[in-house]
């Protein structure tokens, strides 16, 4: 425990947190995943749960464990991740989709597993539901912040998202950046508004990343209320 209690400016507030991969199972011992190491997302949820937030924390497959004082739930894949977000969602202040959801799966689940066969194979897949373009739909009250990888493009792309998806601010990083993003403990972002409008944060841990991003929702909170 820090000698240092952080301020309690969140206490009260619900927040909900997705993070890591999810795994889009082709058979029962095959899957489609990414390299996301969840560690953004379980920063945010640390930040916000000292800060005296009440935080669910629903993760794909992630080497991290269970921060203390947080509600975890495990999840495989975007379905699944979906159903638990979108659920706890109901009753949150603040949703933060870190999560690198897939964006397909196999249109069929082989109940068993595939032999391999002479040449080509041809695998079908069919659209995962956009779990923050979801919870845009039905946005309430609720502060909602996407992240996004970009190799190019990376402003206009994220307004773009931030625009259809009716997030209030995503925070946009590049793979390509040493030490950030996938697997580093470092992140290096723009945040991006949908009208375009941006700043860019200098290189910081994820764990400062987070706390600029609790402050920036905050703020959007604070301008919402009457
Ligand atoms: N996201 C989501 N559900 C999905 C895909 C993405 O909730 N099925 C969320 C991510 O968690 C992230 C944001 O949307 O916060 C942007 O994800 P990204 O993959 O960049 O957006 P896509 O709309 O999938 O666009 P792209 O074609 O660039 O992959
Ligand atoms: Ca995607």
């Amino acid at each position: 425990v820090s000698p240092i209690q952080a301020i309690q400016d969140m206490r009260g507030l619900r927040v909900v947190v997705s993070a890591g991969p999810t795994r889009e199972y082709l058979d029962p011992v095959r899957f489609i995943s990414n390299p996301s190491s969840g560690k953004m997302g379980f920063a945010v949820a640390q930040e916000a749960r000292d800060r005296g937030a009440q935080v669910t924390l629903v993760t794909g497959p992630v080497n991290l464990a269970d921060p203390a004082g947080v509600r975890v739930v495990r999840i495989e894949s975007a379905l699944q991740l979906r159903d638990e977000v979108v659920g706890a969602a109901e009753w949150a202040d603040i949703v933060v989709m870190t999560a690198a959801v897939a964006d397909y799966r196999a249109a069929e689940l082989a109940t068993e597993k595939q032999a391999k066969v002479a040449g080509d194979v041809t695998v079908h897949l069919t659209p995962n539901p956009d779990i923050l373009a979801e919870l845009g739909r039905n946005k309430g009250e609720r502060v909602l912040v996407g992240f996004a990888m970009e190799t190019h493009a990376g402003v206009e792309r994220a307004a773009g998202k931030a625009q259809r998806k009716n997030a209030d601010f995503i925070l946009l990083n590049y793979p390509t950046r040493e030490g950030t993003a996938f697997g580093g403990d470092d992140n290096e972002v723009t945040l991006v508004r949908a009208d375009g409008s941006h700043e860019d944060w200098p290189r910081m841990s994820k764990r400062e990343v987070a706390r600029k991003l609790l402050d920036a929702a905050l703020q959007v909170k604070q301008k919402a209320a009457p």
